[in-house]
């Protein structure tokens, strides 16, 4: 199960400069020392399935970049380094390149100059990538993607992020090879036709960016009903506190990077 089943993962801890990091709508700043605390329960969970956690130290320059989803995509084949669509974040991939190239021998890059692409526009599945166009990824990020992954196994399916959503898995989660945990208001665009889906309850859309890793699913505290659809699922559910990166559009799958690399 190669999109699920992983031995490493990568994080960068929050920077004080966080308190400067975007956001669609201003509801406070985030407060660091809960956020370094919820953090940290992120790590340890990820920690207790086995898999090596490599924390990265802060990078004051980059406010966003504890969300370092957004800098690559890793795959089995190989990792491929993106280009963050907010020119504050731009930066941020190359910071995270040297990082993937200890662990994998095959390291490509979205060259630009006019592509953009986020990897929490990525969602992949046992079969295939889906790639949601954003305000953060364009046509000509997509069109690259398709490109550096021509010779690996999984194909790209270009699909739509909900408008005045920030990435298209803002929305939806893979819970296993065929299950997704969606908002209704994705699935009503048809693009997970020929799988499994659990909608979030209504009024818990923000629980819908969870992440399966290993044996558990990882989400945010506090929306019990879908916290209880995923559970008689049959799901190993952990409860993260996400309240201050909620205030930054942020959740479970941007503080991380998944993956079982080829040894480099
Ligand atoms: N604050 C996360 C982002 O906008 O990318």
């Amino acid at each position: 199960m190669r999109s699920f089943r992983f031995t490493h993962a990568i994080t960068r801890k929050p920077a004080k400069s966080i308190l400067q990091g975007l956001r669609a709508v201003d509801t406070g700043n985030p407060d660091l020392a809960r956020m370094q605390s919820h953090h940290a329960d992120y790590v340890t969970v990820l920690r207790e399935t086995g898999a090596a956690v490599i924390e990265l130290d802060p990078l004051e320059a980059f406010p966003d970049s504890v969300f370092v989803e957004d800098t690559a995509l890793c795959l089995p084949e190989g990792a491929i380094i993106m280009r963050p669509g907010a020119p504050s974040r731009l930066g941020e991939a190359a910071e995270m390149e040297p990082h993937l190239r200890a662990l994998y021998q095959d390291v490509r890059r979205i060259d630009g100059p006019e592509s953009f692409i986020e990897g929490g526009d990525i969602l992949v599945t046992e079969t295939e990538i889906l790639v949601g166009r954003s305000a953060r990824t364009n046509a000509g990020g997509v069109a690259e993607l398709i490109r550096k992954v021509a010779d690996w196994p999984l194909a790209v399916r270009e699909v739509h992020t909900p408008p005045g959503v920030l990435h298209f898995k803002t929305d939806c989660s893979l819970l296993d090879g065929e299950t997704i945990l969606s908002t209704k208001r994705l699935h009503a665009s048809g693009c997970f036709n020929g799988y499994r889906v659990i909608h979030t309850a209504e009024g818990e859309e923000a629980s819908a960016n969870a992440i399966r890793f290993n044996d558990l699913v990882l989400m945010a505290s506090g929306f019990d009903r879908t916290r209880d659809a995923l559970l008689n699922a049959g799901f190993d559910v952990r409860e993260i506190g996400n309240s201050e990166c909620a205030k930054l559009d942020g959740g479970m799958s941007c503080l991380s990077l998944r993956f079982t690399p080829k040894a480099a």
